[in-house]
């Protein structure tokens, strides 16, 4: 495996998003926190990370999708597999995601969001930008990566590599 983030790396990339999003944040009151929701399960040690930089009040919730690719882009889809646990209604909520790759999970859940009344901006950790189909709003950004099969730091390679502690990509043969 290519290590392609090292753990001091994603610490530095954490630190840099939170100083953002503290600074966009900056003037939530208690009274109304923002709902910062996981995608499951790519997301969770990021959001973990994150989550405890974060100088403003928050509430968590998290959201599972999976996409059923097919070999015509247009007729891509994502499906809610597990649905969230608070209304996310006049609310501020900031996604948090891993990964995005082809836009089409990221446009799903920013649409998902506004249709039910939500304020919505997106923290996502890597971006696979020469890989984007679709155009998604991204408000804070970690870091642009190569379009190679990324694992470790949540992302899943196939195997036991979600619980690496750094970001790796991932040779064919180790899947
Ligand atoms: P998109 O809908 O094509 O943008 O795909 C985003 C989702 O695909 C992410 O939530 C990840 O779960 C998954 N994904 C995309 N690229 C990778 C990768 O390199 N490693 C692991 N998961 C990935
Ligand atoms: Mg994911």
């Amino acid at each position: 495996m290519d290590i392609i983030l090292s753990q001091a790396e994603i610490d530095d990339i954490v630190c840099r998003m939170g100083i953002e999003i503290n600074a966009f944040y900056r003037e939530t009151k208690e009274s109304d926190p923002v709902l910062v929701v996981g995608v499951l399960n790519g997301a969770f040690i990021f959001m973990a990370d994150l989550i405890r930089k974060f100088q403003f009040p928050v509430e968590v919730d998290f959201i599972q999708i999976s996409s059923y690719g097919t070999s015509t882009v247009s007729s891509r889809s994502v499906q809610l597999v597990k649905y969230p646990q608070v209304s996310p209604a006049g609310r501020h909520v900031l996604i948090v995601e891993d990964i995005i790759d082809s836009g089409y999970s990221l446009a799903f859940l920013r649409e998902w969001y506004i249709k039910r009344g939500a304020n919505v901006a997106i923290a996502v950790l890597l971006d696979k930008y020469s890989r984007r189909e679709i155009e998604v709003p991204c408000e804070f950004i970690g870091s642009q990566v190569a379009n190679r099969f990324l694992a470790g730091y949540g992302l899943d390679g196939g195997g036991i590599q979600r619980q690496l502690p750094y970001i790796a990509a991932v040779i064919e043969e180790d899947v």
